[in-house]
């Protein structure tokens, strides 16, 4: 095992509050880090850095703890371009565009579906995400949805069993047994394959009963909970999240106070998912209210091809910051460490002796340039569990 040095680096990030300046980023200036085999060994002034066998010299770039995207959609096949168009020209975005891609997904074999999650994957590092949640959701039957979570366990120990993403078209007359069939068969068939298991909590999807229903009968199987919560209206979803004890509602765009108070007092993490604003032209959710009420929010990309096409972090930290008015320290948090709390992860997502060493070097002096310059392209490394992952041309 090599020990890795790593020095000159401008402004260090570690979510370390017991770092640095103390506040929530933890930010050490003129700090090293040293890595051992997977780990972050040691983080400190550079000045007393302890000897390691090799070194790297990041020339005064900021390094940020690798993003921790804790809600994605990666096993699908084919595009919804059109549906985008359309939208961008006035119609309205609503659930049951999922079953284009259902249609599409049960056509297509392992192979491709599993180079297209690849592809996402590895497009997704190149932005500095090192930790990834993927879901199942574009199968909806038995075999469907477990092949769905057989691919995505290749890629990450992160998967979620998402049967109840809406009822297909061969159930539209009896949703109720289409809940039957994902509470048992397929839950059966599925959570060998999976960590979680989450229900589309909204109109035109799952109403409260049956949401609760899933959620409970993947809790019974040994699987965390996760919902997607209050996206396209007001609805029950937060306050199901919040009874059934989930790590996480993702979304939380239309909560009211008493949903808020619900999420704050169960401990439910809100992962909000701007990008799927971004690309419904849609209102924002609240972060700012999220954060005074003193909620744990995460920030993360939703990639899917409907309602958000994108693997990119650091754009979702630039429109937190620009059109939800986060500071760019608690866009940055809520993107590493936020995100790993939503998946209740405590070796990901900060930068201190003991957790995995997945970090990014910025192209950049200090983690706000994220927000201040969107749309560039600033990752120059990425090293993952203290290998590198990836490093930016020339
Ligand atoms: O998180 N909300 C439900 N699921 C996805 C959208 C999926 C799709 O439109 O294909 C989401 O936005
Ligand atoms: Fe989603």
């Amino acid at each position: 095992m090599t020990s890795r040095l790593i020095t000159g680096i401008g402004e260090l990030v570690t979510n370390d509050p017991a770092a640095g300046d103390g506040g929530p980023l933890g930010p050490v200036r003129g700090a090293a880090l040293v890595l051992d085999g997977e780990r972050v060994a040691w983080v400190g002034p550079a000045g007393s850095a302890p000897p390691a066998d090799a070194r790297v010299d990041v020339e005064g770039r900021c390094v940020i703890p690798g993003f921790v995207d804790s809600h994605a959609h990666l096993v699908f096949a084919g595009d919804r371009v059109e549906e985008f168009s359309a939208r961008m020209a006035g119609r309205p975005y609503a659930a049951g565009g999922i079953r284009t891609t259902v249609a599409a997904t049960r056509a297509a074999g392992d192979a491709d579906l599993a180079a297209t999650a690849g592809r996402l994957v590895a497009e997704a590092l190149r932005q500095g995400t090192t930790t990834m949640e993927i879901k199942s959701g574009y199968g909806l039957t038995v075999d469907d949805e477990a092949r769905s979570l057989a691919v995505a366990a290749r890629f990450t120990p992160e998967t979620t069993f998402l049967g109840a993403h809406v009822v297909p078209a061969e159930f539209a007359d009896d949703p109720g047994g289409y809940v039957d069939l994902v509470t048992g068969p397929m839950l059966e068939a599925c959570a060998p394959h999976a960590r979680w298991v989450d229900v589309f909590c909204e109109a035109g999807a799952f109403e409260a009963d049956a949401a609760r229903a899933v959620l409970r009968a993947g809790q019974a199987r040994g699987l965390g909970a996760r919902v997607h919560a209050n996206q396209l209206g007001p609805g029950p979803g937060a306050q199901v999240a919040a009874e059934v004890g989930a790590a996480s509602a993702d979304h939380c765009t239309h909560l009211s106070a008493d949903d808020v108070t619900a999420l704050r007092d169960a401990g439910v993490v809100a992962t909000l998912l701007p990008l799927v604003e971004f690309s419904t032209r849609s209102p924002y959710p609240d972060a700012r209210g999220l954060l005074d009420a003193g909620l744990t929010v995460a920030l993360a990309c939703d990639c899917n091809p409907g309602s958000a096409f994108s693997t990119s972090m650091p754009l979702v930290v630039a429109l937190a910051v620009r059109e939800m008015r986060m500071t760019p320290a608690e866009a940055v948090w809520s993107a590493t460490a936020g995100g790993a709390a939503a998946l209740r992860r405590d070796d990901v997502g900060t930068l201190r002796a003991g957790s995995r060493a997945d970090l990014v070097v910025l192209d950049a002096p200090t983690h706000a340039f994220l927000a201040y310059r969107p749309g560039v392209p600033l990752t120059f490394a990425v090293w993952r569990a203290g290998r590198p992952a990836y490093a930016a041309a020339g």
